[in-house]
């Protein structure tokens, strides 16, 4: 996820700023070690990137998801191309893809999703992580729709950082009127 905030930052910025976010989250890291509060790599270089940028944290993390779907896709084919819709690619990610990235790292907390099925072929991922990167699962959730090409809306109904007590990313799929 990390290497989608670099990609992005050094395809809008270029390379010299990503060296810049490097060195503003060295310092940050400094700060950190001082213990006075929990922190992971992922949060500093996407604080770095805000001020750096000049738009919201949660903003960085939805456009890193959003723009980096493109990536895994070419990445990972096989993840996306047994599916034709992004309702059955999502229903796919606690079975098939995050279950295939926690062999690479059996030490990383693994990332499950809750489902919940909408009526018209909607559906809810429930998330609870407590590294609270909803912004971040929003905007890979953008990124899929673009990718199969039905138009779904995704929307945030209920989010952990407005003191829900889970985050709501939801898949809505859209009437189409006339010929398909
Ligand atoms: C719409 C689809 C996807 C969503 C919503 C999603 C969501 C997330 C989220 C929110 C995390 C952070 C972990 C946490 O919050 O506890 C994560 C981690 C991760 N995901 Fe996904 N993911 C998606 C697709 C993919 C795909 C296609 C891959 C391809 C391999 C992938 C690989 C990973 C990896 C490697 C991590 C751990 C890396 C790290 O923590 O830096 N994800 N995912």
């Amino acid at each position: 996820m990390l290497n989608l905030v670099e990609e992005m930052v050094k395809a809008e910025h270029g390379i010299a700023a990503w060296d810049d976010v490097i060195d503003t989250s060295l310092a940050s890291g400094i700060y950190t070690s001082l213990g006075t509060y929990p922190d992971d790599e992922l949060t500093m270089v996407v604080a770095s990137v805000a001020e750096l940028t000049g738009v919201s944290e949660s903003t960085v993390r939805l456009e890193a998801g959003r723009q980096g779907m493109p990536t895994l896709a070419r990445r990972y084919p096989e993840f996306f191309l047994r599916h034709t819709d992004v309702v059955s690619f999502l229903l796919t990610l606690n079975s098939v893809v995050h279950a295939e990235v926690q062999k690479f790292d059996p030490e990383a907390d693994r990332l499950l999703f809750d489902y919940r099925p909408l009526e018209g072929g909607g559906l809810d991922l429930l998330y609870t992580s407590e590294r609270g990167l909803c912004d971040l699962a929003e905007g890979l959730m953008i990124g899929a729709v673009a990718h199969y090409g039905r138009g779904e809306q995704v929307t945030h109904p209920e989010c952990m950082r407005r003191g829900d007590p889970c985050c709501v990313l939801r898949v809505l799929r859209v009437l189409r009127l006339g010929p398909p």
